[in-house]
C-alpha cells in the first residue's frame, strides 16, 4: 500500500469491490478515478503490466454512487478530503454543534491540514473565524490560535466554544436557569393548578408586563408567538444573575432560532413569518405541521446538550490560547491585541481559514434573531462580499480588493515560510488574483467534493483548498 491509495491491479479491484475489470476501465476512461503506476505516481499512459488502479479512491466513488451524487466525484478530488464515510455526529463533534452558522467548515478538514502540515505549539490564525472551527480544532491539536471576525455574535461563539469552564458549575447554571423558565412557563399556561413561591397569581400580570416592557424590538414581535416571546424574555432576564453568562446566551439563542414562527424546513433561510397557529404542510416531516407556538421545548432539547458538548470538549483540549478578536481584518491592530498574552510578539506559524464567498451569505443576517434579543452592535457594513452587495463584477472586485487588503494587512506577521491555506468555492477564479494583490503565491491545490455539510439543506459542491506563501 503507498499512503493512503491501497493501490492493486484493474482485476484485483474489480473482484474486491464485486465488479467486473470493464467496469474499472469504464471508470478510468470516464474521468472518474486515476490510473497509477506500481510506484504511486499518477500517469497518463500505463505500460505493459505497470496499470495500478487506487482501492480507496474507487471506494469513494462507489459510494458517491449510492448516494446518487456521482457527477461530483472526478480523478481531480482529493478523496480523503471528501470525508465521505465520516458520520454526521463526528462532523458535529463537541462543541461544534453549540450553535448553527450556515458556512462554516467541516472539523475534520482542518484537522486534516493541522496535522500535516503543523506541530505542537505552533501560532494558527484565521482571519475569518466564523463561528472558530479552526481555533476549536487548533486547541484540539495542542496549538495556539487566533480568529478575527466582523460579526459580534460569531465572536461569541467562538469564545463560548473555546472557552476553559468548570465544567460542574457550567451544566449547573444551565439547568437551573431551565428550571426556572420551566416553572415560569408552568404559571403562563396553566396558571390555576402551578401555585408557585417565584410566581404568586396577583404578580404574574406585572412580571409579564414587565418583560413585554424590555422588548422594544418589532422583529422578536413578529417572528415569535406570544408565548415563545415571554419564555425568551423571561430566560433573558435571569442571564445576569449567572457566571457564564455568554454560555446561556448561546443556549438561549440556540433555542430561540428554532422557536421562530416559520416553517420547521425552512430554519436557515427563512423569508417571513407565518400567523400563530397556522397549518402548511412540511416538507421536512412528510405531513401537515404548526409553527412552533413557545420556546421551552428548544430550551430542555438544548440545555442538557450544551452541558454534555462542553465536557466532552473539556476532556480533548489542551491548554493552549485560543484568542477570539472581534473586528475588521483589514484593519485589526493585532500586535497591541496579543500585546499582555503569553504568545506576544511571537510570528504566526500559518493561516487557516475560509472567507466569505462573493453575494454567498449575509453573515449578520443569518442571526438576526440573536441581535435583535441581545442587542450586540451590528457591523453590517464592513462584510465584505455580502450576499445583499450581489455577484455582478463589480461585486467581485470589490471582494478581490477587501480580501487581499485583509490579507496584505496581515501577512507581515506571518514568518517567512508560514503555510497558508484559503478554503474557497472558488467559482469565479477570483483567488490567483488575490494571491498577486496580497503578495502570496500558490504552491498546491487541493479539489474536494462537498457532498455533505455540517449544516443542512445545501447543495452539493465543489471546493478548493490554496496551499499559498508569501511571495519572497
Ligand atoms: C465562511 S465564514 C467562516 C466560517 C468558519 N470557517 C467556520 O467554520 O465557522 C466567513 C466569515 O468572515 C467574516 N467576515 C466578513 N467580512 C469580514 C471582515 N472584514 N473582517 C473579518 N471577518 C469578516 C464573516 O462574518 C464570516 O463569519
Amino acid at each position: 500500500m503507498i499512503g493512503n491509495l491501497e493501490l492493486v491491479s484493474l482485476e484485483e479491484a474489480a473482484a474486491v469491490v464485486g465488479k467486473t475489470p470493464h467496469n474499472i476501465r469504464d471508470y478510468i476512461q470516464r474521468g472518474r478515478i486515476a490510473k497509477y503506476n506500481t510506484h504511486g505516481e499518477r500517469i497518463v499512459r500505463a505500460r505493459n503490466g505497470e496499470l495500478r488502479v487506487s482501492l480507496s479512491e474507487i471506494r469513494v466513488f462507489l459510494s458517491l454512487i449510492e448516494q446518487g451524487n456521482e457527477k461530483h466525484h472526478h480523478a481531480g478530488l482529493n478523496s480523503e478530503l471528501g470525508f465521505h464515510n465520516v458520520p454526521e455526529y463526528q462532523r458535529t463533534k463537541h462543541v461544534h454543534r453549540l450553535h448553527p452558522y450556515l458556512g462554516k467548515f467541516i472539523p475534520q478538514l482542518v484537522e486534516w491540514f493541522l496535522s500535516r502540515y503543523f506541530k505542537a505549539g505552533d501560532v494558527i490564525l484565521d482571519p475569518f473565524m466564523g463561528s472558530g472551527t479552526t481555533l476549536v480544532q487548533s486547541n484540539e491539536q495542542d496549538m495556539h490560535s487566533i480568529g478575527i471576525d466582523i460579526s459580534p455574535f460569531n465572536c461569541l461563539i467562538a469564545r463560548v466554544k473555546t472557552e476553559k469552564y468548570d465544567v460542574g458549575k457550567a451544566r449547573s447554571e444551565i439547568l437551573e436557569v431551565e428550571k426556572r423558565v420551566t416553572n415560569f412557563s408552568r404559571h403562563l399556561t396553566e396558571p390555576q393548578n402551578a401555585p408557585l413561591p417565584l410566581f404568586p397569581e396577583d404578580k404574574m400580570e406585572e412580571l409579564k408586563a414587565g418583560l413585554l416592557a424590555e422588548c422594544d424590538s418589532d422583529y422578536l414581535k413578529t417572528w415569535f408567538a406570544p408565548r415563545t416571546l415571554l419564555e425568551m424574555l423571561y430566560y433573558r432576564r435571569l442571564i445576569p444573575h449567572y457566571s457564564y453568562q455568554d454560555l446561556l446566551r448561546v443556549v438561549l439563542s440556540r433555542a430561540v432560532r428554532s422557536s421562530r414562527l416559520v416553517p420547521h424546513y425552512d430554519l436557515a433561510t427563512p423569508k417571513s413569518p407565518l400567523p400563530v397557529g397556522e397549518r402548511y404542510w412540511c416538507r421536512k416531516h412528510n405531513r401537515d405541521c404548526v409553527p412552533i407556538d413557545n420556546c421551552l421545548v428548544k430550551i430542555h432539547a438544548y440545555s442538557g446538550d450544551t452541558a454534555r458538548r462542553i465536557a466532552e470538549f473539556d476532556r480533548l483540549r489542551s491548554d493552549r490560547l485560543a484568542i477570539v478578536l472581534q473586528g475588521d481584518s483589514r484593519t485589526m491592530g493585532l500586535n497591541a491585541a496579543l500585546s499582555t498574552s503569553s504568545i506576544a510578539g511571537r510570528s504566526i506559524d500559518g493561516i487557516f481559514t475560509s472567507p466569505p464567498y462573493v453575494g454567498q451569505i449575509d453573515y449578520h443576517d443569518q442571526h438576526i434573531y440573536a441581535y435583535e434579543l441581545f442587542g450586540f452592535l451590528r457591523k453590517d457594513e464592513l462584510e465584505i462580499g455580502p450576499k445583499k452587495r450581489g455577484k455582478s463584477k463589480q461585486a467581485q472586485q470589490e471582494y478581490v480588493e477587501g480580501i487581499a487588503a485583509a490579507f496584505r494587512h496581515i501577512l507581515p506577521l506571518v514568518k517567512p515560510d508560514g503555510k497558508i491555506f484559503v478554503v474557497a468555492n472558488d467559482r469565479f477564479q477570483l483567488y490567483p488574483d488575490i494571491a498577486r494583490r496580497s503578495g502570496m503565491m500558490i504552491v498546491e491545490e487541493f479539489h474536494r467534493a462537498v457532498t455533505k455539510r455540517t449544516e443542512q439543506g445545501d447543495d452539493p459542491y465543489q471546493e478548493t483548498i490554496f496551499f499559498m506563501m508569501k511571495e519572497i
